[in-house]
Formats: C-alpha cells, sequence, structure tokens
C-alpha cells in the first residue's frame, strides 16, 4: 500500500480520516471474502471453464475471453475487478495486453493476476515488472485461487476507496476555494457599493445643478458686465474648482456658525434664497469678507446674481468631483480585483508578493475596516518571484483572513518581507489570542478549526501548505504564544525544476 499513498507524505497530516477509513475496510476485508466480477482470459477453452467453475463456486461472477483483442474489448466496455490473464495466446499475448492495460489510465488500475505454467516462471516475474497484481501456477489449485484473488479484490476495493476519497477531498478544496472568493466578492460588492451610490447620487443631481447653472449664467450675461467684472468673476470660478477639490473639513458646530454668520450678511443686502446660498458659500469657504469684495466689486444691483452663479457653480463642481471620486474609487477595486484574480495573466509568472498582499489587503478591507490597523514592514527592492499568483494570493487571504479572526476585529496585523538568500520571506503576523500550544502541530491539518460550523472549514492552512510547500518548494511555519502569532512563509526565487504537483516532491531546505 505504502507506493500507493498517493502523495500525501509531505503532508503534516498524513489525513486522519482516510487512516481510519483504511482499518475500517481492513477489518471489513477480515471477515469476509471479497466477491467480484472477473474476466478470464484464456486462449485453452478447458482452462477457461475450470477457472471460470472455481470462482462462480466461491461466488463472483465471471466473463470469458479466448484472446488478447476480446480482452481488451472487454475491459474497455465494462467495469471488472480483477483480470485473470494467460500469458501465452496466439496473436496479442498477455504481455501485450498487460502493457496496453498499464498504459490506459482507465484500465491501468485494475489488478491483473497471470496465469503460468510451472515453465513459465520467467515470464510471470517479467509480468509483475510490467505492473501485473500476483501470478497464479498451472495446474489450478482452487485454495490458491482463493486467496491470490481475495488479495487481489481487497487491494482493488481499497484502491477504489482512496480514489473516492480524493475526489471527495479535492471537491472539498474546491468548495473551500469558492467559500473564500464568496467571501471577498460579498466584501467587495459592500465595497463597491459606497462608491456607487456616491456616483449615481452626484450624476442625478448635476442635471438640475447644470440647469441651474446655465439660468444664472444666463442671467450674468445680461448684465453686461466690464472687462475688470469678468475677470472678477473668472477668479471666483477658478476659486470655487479649487474648493471642490479640496473641501476642508470643518466641525459641525462650527459649520452651523459659518453659515449664520452667511445667511445674515446676504439676508441684511436682500439677498433672495439666502438660505439656500448660504450653506454652499459656508462650504466654499467664504467669509463675510470675501462677500465684502464681492459687493465692492460688482454694486449691490449685481450682487444677487453673482452670489446665484457662484453658488451653482460650485455646486457643479462640487457635484463633479463627488462623481469623479466615486467612479475613481470603482475604478481602483476593479484593479485590485484584477490584480488579485490575475485576471488573464498565465498561471506561472514573475511575482511581485508585495503587489500581491496589496491587492489582498484591498480585497479584505471591509473584514480589516474597523478596529484593525495592518502594518506593512516590506523590505525594499524585493526581487520578483517566479510563482503561481493567484495562489499565492489564496495563501495571503487565508493568513489575514485568520488573524481578523483571531483579533475578533480589534488590533494589529503586520505584513513583513523580506530577502533571505535564494529565499523570499514573508511573515504575517497578529496580536491576537495565540495559538494554544497543543494545537501548533495540528493547524495545517484537513479540518482542524476552532471556529463553530459555517464559519470555519479548517482547509485554509491545509490548503495553503500545500500551494507553499508542494506547488513553490517552499515552507510555511507558525510560532505563536498569547498576544503573538506569526505566520512565515519561505519561497524560493524560482520554481524548482520538479514539474509541479508531483507527488511525493521533498520540499528543499
Ligand atoms: N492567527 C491565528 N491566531 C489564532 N489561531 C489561529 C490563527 N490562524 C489559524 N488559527 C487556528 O487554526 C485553525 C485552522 O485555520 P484554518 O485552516 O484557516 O481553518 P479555519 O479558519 O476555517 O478554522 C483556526 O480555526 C484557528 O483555531
Ligand atoms: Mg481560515
Amino acid at each position: 500500500m505504502a507506493g500507493m499513498a498517493v502523495d500525501a507524505s509531505d503532508e503534516p497530516m498524513a489525513g486522519a480520516p482516510m487512516a481510519k477509513e483504511r482499518t475500517d475496510l481492513a477489518g471489513q476485508t477480515n471477515q469476509a471474502d471479497q466477491r467480484g466480477h472477473v474476466l478470464v482470459v484464456d486462449d485453452n477453452r478447458v482452462n477457461r471453464l475450470t477457472l471460470a467453475r472455481g470462482l462462480e463456486s466461491q461466488g463472483h461472477t465471471v466473463a470469458l475471453a479466448e484472446n488478447g483483442e476480446r480482452a481488451l474489448a472487454m475491459v474497455r466496455a465494462e467495469p471488472f475487478d480483477v483480470v485473470l490473464l494467460d500469458i501465452v495466446m496466439p496473436g496479442m499475448d498477455g504481455f501485450e495486453v498487460l502493457g496496453r492495460m498499464k498504459a490506459d489510465p482507465a484500465l491501468r488500475d485494475i489488478p491483473v493476476i497471470v496465469i503460468s505454467a510451472v515453465d513459465e516462471v520467467e515470464s510471470a516475474v517479467r509480468c509483475i515488472e510490467l505492473g501485473a497484481e500476483d501470478f497464479l501456477p498451472k495446474p489450478f489449485d482452487p485454495v490458491l485461487l482463493r486467496a491470490r484473488l481475495r488479495a487481489s479484490l481487497a487491494k482493488k476495493n481499497l484502491r477504489d476507496l482512496e480514489v473516492a476519497y480524493l475526489r471527495q477531498e479535492v471537491t472539498l478544496r474546491q468548495n473551500e476555494k469558492l467559500a473564500t472568493i464568496g467571501r471577498l466578492s460579498a466584501g467587495l460588492a459592500h465595497e463597491l457599493n459606497n462608491p456607487a451610490a456616491a456616483a449615481l447620487r452626484g450624476a442625478g443631481l448635476l442635471r438640475t445643478a447644470v440647469a441651474d447653472l446655465l439660468d444664472a449664467q444666463t442671467r450674468l450675461d445680461a448684465l453686461d458686465l466690464a472687462p475688470a467684472e469678468r475677470a472678477a468673476l473668472h477668479q471666483l470660478d477658478a476659486t470655487a474648482r479649487a474648493r471642490a477639490a479640496d473641501p476642508t473639513d470643518m466641525d459641525a458646530i462650527a459649520q452651523i456658525d459659518h453659515t449664520a454668520r452667511l445667511e445674515t450678511w446676504l439676508e441684511e443686502r436682500e439677498i433672495a434664497r439666502a438660505w439656500e446660498h448660504a450653506p454652499t458659500l459656508a462650504s466654499l469657504a467664504f467669509e463675510t469678507r470675501d462677500l465684502d469684495a464681492v459687493r465692492r466689486t460688482f454694486g449691490d444691483a449685481r450682487l444677487p446674481a453673482v452670489v446665484a452663479w457662484l453658488g451653482h457653480t460650485y455646486t457643479v463642481y462640487s457635484l463633479l468631483e463627488e462623481v469623479a471620486q466615486g467612479t475613481g474609487r470603482i475604478a481602483e477595486l476593479v484593479k485590485a480585483l484584477k490584480t488579485y484574480t490575475y485576471l488573464d495573466r498565465a498561471p506561472v509568472q514573475a511575482v511581485d508578493v508585495h503587489e500581491g498582499l496589496d491587492s489582498t489587503l484591498v480585497m479584505l478591507r471591509s473584514k480589516l475596516k474597523h478596529g484593525i490597523t495592518v502594518r506593512r514592514e516590506y523590505a525594499r527592492d524585493l526581487p520578483r518571484i517566479q510563482a503561481y499568483a493567484s495562489e499565492l494570493n489564496q495563501v495571503w487571504t487565508n493568513l489575514i483572513d485568520n488573524a481578523a479572526d483571531a483579533m475578533e476585529g480589534k488590533g494589529e496585523i503586520v505584513l513583513r518581507t523580506r530577502q533571505d538568500g535564494e529565499w523570499v520571506v514573508v511573515e504575517v503576523e497578529d496580536n491576537g489570542p495565540g495559538i494554544p500550544a497543543a494545537s501548533q502541530s495540528r493547524v495545517f491539518d484537513p479540518f482542524f478549526t476552532t471556529k463553530p460550523p459555517g464559519a470555519g472549514t479548517g482547509l485554509g492552512l491545509n490548503i495553503s501548505h500545500t500551494i507553499v510547500v508542494r506547488k513553490h518548494g517552499g515552507n510555511i511555519t507558525v510560532a505563536s504564544e498569547p498576544g503573538q502569532t506569526r505566520f512565515e512563509v519561505r519561497l524560493p526565487l524560482r520554481l524548482p525544476p520538479a514539474a509541479p504537483d508531483t507527488p511525493g516532491r521533498a520540499p528543499p531546505g
């Protein structure tokens, strides 16, 4: 079985559930004989029938093939649990049937027991080397037949279970990835919502604001302004535009006082809709002395038209600013999303680790916003590394997400990077409660979680481990005490030469 334990060897867990299923099954196989669907391949009719009778008496179902071609057609057409294969046959012999079965991923796992006469032991050995499970000497001994078949069927059964388990695990991992994407998109939707609403509101209000401004402009044009007055208007326009782009925050009380002062000033000059213009002029940071200056330039008669024009001008600039900021923020989020997912880029790239960390922070912003501060201690001139960009982001997401969960919304996360020879080291540290010593060795195990159902799957760190160790030939470790938990990820500058996903590749370092 050892060779078959797929590639769990460098996983820190050796899969508790898998181990359990194995023992269950082993216990079960000892209790009763396995019954299976057996294909007997022999050109000798007497041999075929003898074997069939023996097998059927042991409870198996049997199909017969008289040559190699027929045998291959049959294993392709229906599922067999084991094949009993004669070696010497006219046409396609046993070697070739075996070779073709082992070369075909769909047939590779069906155990083959070769039937050999005593003087064919050499051939039987060769068949075993070619991947046959076992051999059965002629003439047939019912006890031996039963034993060999039982062993093969038990192994086949285990293998089937293992495949089923691995399939299930793959599904779970994909589900975890989808769940993460789901959580991130919920956060992102939340982040997009405010700027989108602001832009939409601004665009809506601009419709009336532009109409109002055109109106005010028409009235102003009717006044036949002198060149000096036109120059003064130009100046006011520039001020309004600059203020809109850079509004000063004023506390609420001061703002009310300011507005009240302006409103009184306007009312005293009998300017219509003073209540409407006063707040706008206040946002514009106009003081009464600025209004005095306007009055001196334009005179009392023209003052109302100029004030109205100024107010509407400022309103239009402010709304344009609001739309620009909202859409700018949306564009920024979309850009981060693109970086995060590395949309339409090759899976293996020269990755800027900082870029990945930053886009992950944007994606997690709504989770980190309240009460959690993030400090970035990035190394200068950190080299790019050859890596699977979007999978690394999955690692950063899991680590930062866990840190935020652990701190329950309050605390500090430090992201640290450095180069260490041929390695790039990334640390994610938090000042949360820490991981109890007894759990530290288990956090990378699949399904280890201390979170309530629905909140945690226990797969985040396991998946991160697989990505770092197995896909990148790196290393991930944790050091934790109350008040400080630090995950350290070491990644080689270049991916190791072995093909990614190669089972059992030893992690370097
Ligand atoms: N920064 C951390 N601080 C404290 N505990 C942590 C931290 N990171 C991980 N853990 C522990 O490790 C467990 C496994 O993490 P993970 O594999 O991401 O699964 P999940 O987050 O779904 O529980 C968590 O449930 C938690 O108990
Ligand atoms: Mg997690």
